[in-house]
């Protein structure tokens, strides 16, 4: 049976993001899966890295985050929070974020997840992360919404495209060895149409809820990204002159 775990970053749950996520909830659910929810907003997770979450750890050193989560980690004290949402992730098959894109970039409430969550010495080390990432077979996808329209978030696009800006979270999963689905993402979603545009988009947000149940069901014939090999970096972690580069933030000598 498979473990669905979706993450919600977003303010409120009558949002569309809400409505969203929710309906991939009720996909899951048809489809026999276990359903693990984590609604950040409302569970009031802090998003903040700091050294408060540690009160074990001596006050006289700067805060090493990386440092204190290892050592947490180790005697077994990583902050309740952050245990209890690495807990839905190891028991999670595959991870379905449901976010809108503020600022070019996922809300920082997610950001801070990955922050927290991602514990070093707990779920990655030098030794265990892409090719070597514990997460190795469990699979991520994206459900995006963004303000702006399709061909201002296209390669071309004015507001940069969308691919690109979703990189850094997808590589994130990448490093704990996840493999990450090509997002879904819906264009145009704001509060500003009147009249016969605002039902125009209200029926085209209610066709991409009613169509999540086909999504949820085809999940594993998606497309997922991909991302080069360890084997294709030098020591020194340079890709290597006769290897392509799957991302534009991975370049190729001029
Ligand atoms: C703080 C903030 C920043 C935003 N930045 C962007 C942006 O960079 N690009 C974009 O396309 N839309 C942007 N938007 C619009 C949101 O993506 C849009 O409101 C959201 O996708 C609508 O989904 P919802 O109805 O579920 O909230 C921004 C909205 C907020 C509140």
């Amino acid at each position: 049976m498979t473990t669905t775990l979706i993450v919600l970053a977003h303010p409120d749950p009558r949002s569309f993001n809400g409505a969203w996520a929710n309906a991939t909830r009720r996909a899951c659910e048809a489809l026999g899966d276990t359903v693990l929810c984590s609604d950040l907003v409302a569970m009031g997770f802090d998003p903040v890295e700091r050294a408060s979450h540690y009160p074990h750890r001596p006050t006289d050193t700067c805060f090493d985050a990386l440092k204190a989560q290892e050592e947490a980690a180790a005697q077994h004290l990583l902050p309740a929070d952050v245990k209890a949402e690495i807990e839905k992730l190891r028991r999670a098959d595959r991870v379905v974020f449901h976010f809108p894109i503020w600022w070019f970039a996922p809300p920082a409430i997610l950001k801070g997840w990955f922050d927290r969550v991602l514990a070093h010495g707990e779920l990655h080390c030098v030794q265990h992360r892409f090719d070597a990432g514990h997460f190795r077979g469990k699979k991520a996808l994206f459900c995006v919404t963004t303000g702006s329209n399709e061909k201002e978030s296209a390669f071309n696009g004015k507001e940069g495209d969308i691919q690109m800006l979703l990189w850094p979270a997808a590589y994130t999963l990448r490093y704990l060895g996840f493999s990450v689905a090509v997002p879904e993402i819906v264009h145009g979603v704001h509060g500003y149409h009147r009249g016969a545009r605002q039902e125009v988009l209200h029926d085209r947000l209610a066709g991409v809820l009613d169509a999540q149940d086909r999504l949820m069901t085809e999940f594993d014939s998606r497309a997922f990204f991909r991302f080069n090999a360890d084997t294709d970096f030098d020591e020194n972690g340079a890709l290597k002159a006769d290897r392509p580069s799957y991302s534009h933030f991975i370049r190729k000598d001029p």
